[in-house]
């Protein structure tokens, strides 16, 4: 076509999907979807030349802070709601499995593998509260699931997670614990308190221009794996913490919210909660298949 114009264009873009070369049909309906959708917010807003300029620096500025340890994308998607979008298209729960949530920016591999019950506190914080988490993992039918590995995580009653405040330990408030033979899980920990997600870069600017805020509600992370179901990432969020109604990553389920409750004389923790997980057999149909 050789007279492009504001009304042609959208069309124009999509016949030359796959013109000069063998594409999947997936391929094809991603490509589609997305020039139909990116011109039309183009029209939409009438998004200006200095407007796709600036954007264009931004998201350069944005790949430029990328690195092993800091993934901005996966950040400015947390802000505008898409991580947890595509997990909850790509990971159904049809049978009352327990839903995911983001995984978020503070996952570390290899955290100390830990016997039933045990801490993964090794530092102490004057207004800590302590907690006792317990359950089950189950399948969707009832039945225990032993030797399901939990990776679990959480920040510090200082608002941080270890791996980006010096002052806390290697490995601080992370664990692996594996169930028993009748699907049961216990570890120590302390209460979660809510805290911003990282906006010292083009995160914060998009923060701005949206007019929201950064805080996340409490919460304890958590991965669970087991041969033969999907891996869980999920949280556990505190169901008296500030913030439920309004994260700023939008990754809060009614289903996840635990309660905390004064653990009583039978518990050396403050607290306990009880959580129970239900996980998804490895060969469920895919929302996409
Ligand atoms: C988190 O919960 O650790 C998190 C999730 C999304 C963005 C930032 C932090
Ligand atoms: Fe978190």
């Amino acid at each position: 076509m050789r007279n492009i114009t504001i009304d042609n264009i959208t069309d124009a873009v999509v016949a030359a999907i796959g013109q000069n070369g063998d594409i999947t049909p997936r391929q094809r309906e991603i490509m589609t979807a997305l020039v139909r959708h990116l011109h039309g917010f183009c029209k939409d807003v009438n998004l200006t030349t200095d407007e796709f300029m600036g954007a264009c620096d931004f998201l350069a500025r944005a790949g430029a802070v990328c690195s092993d340890k800091r993934q901005e994308f996966i950040l400015l998607a947390d802000i505008l709601g898409v991580e947890v979008l595509v997990d909850m298209i790509s990971n159904p729960t049809p049978n009352g499995e327990t839903t995911g949530t983001v995984l978020g920016p503070f996952f570390r591999e290899n955290a100390p593998v830990l016997p039933q019950g045990a801490s993964i506190v090794q530092k102490h914080f004057d207004n800590e509260e302590s907690v006792f988490v317990e359950g089950y993992v189950r399948d969707k039918d009832g039945n225990a699931i032993p030797g399901a590995v939990l990776d679990v995580w959480e920040d510090a009653p200082n608002g941080l997670y270890e791996n980006h405040d010096p002052d806390q330990p290697d490995y601080n408030l992370r664990g692996r614990l594996e169930t028993d033979d009748t699907g049961y899980y216990a570890y120590r920990a302390l209460r979660p308190v809510p805290y911003p997600i990282p906006s010292d870069w083009t995160a914060g600017e998009m923060i701005s221009f949206m007019g929201h805020h950064t805080m996340r509600p409490g919460h304890i992370h958590v991965v669970i794996n087991k041969d033969g179901f999907r891996p869980l990432i999920s949280q556990l969020y505190d169901g008296s913490s500030d913030y439920l109604d309004n994260d700023s990553v939008f990754a809060v389920k009614e289903e996840l919210i635990g309660e905390f409750q004064p653990a009583g004389d039978a518990l050396d923790t403050d607290l306990k909660v009880r959580f129970d997980f239900v996980l998804t057999a490895a060969d469920t149909a895919m929302a996409a298949e």
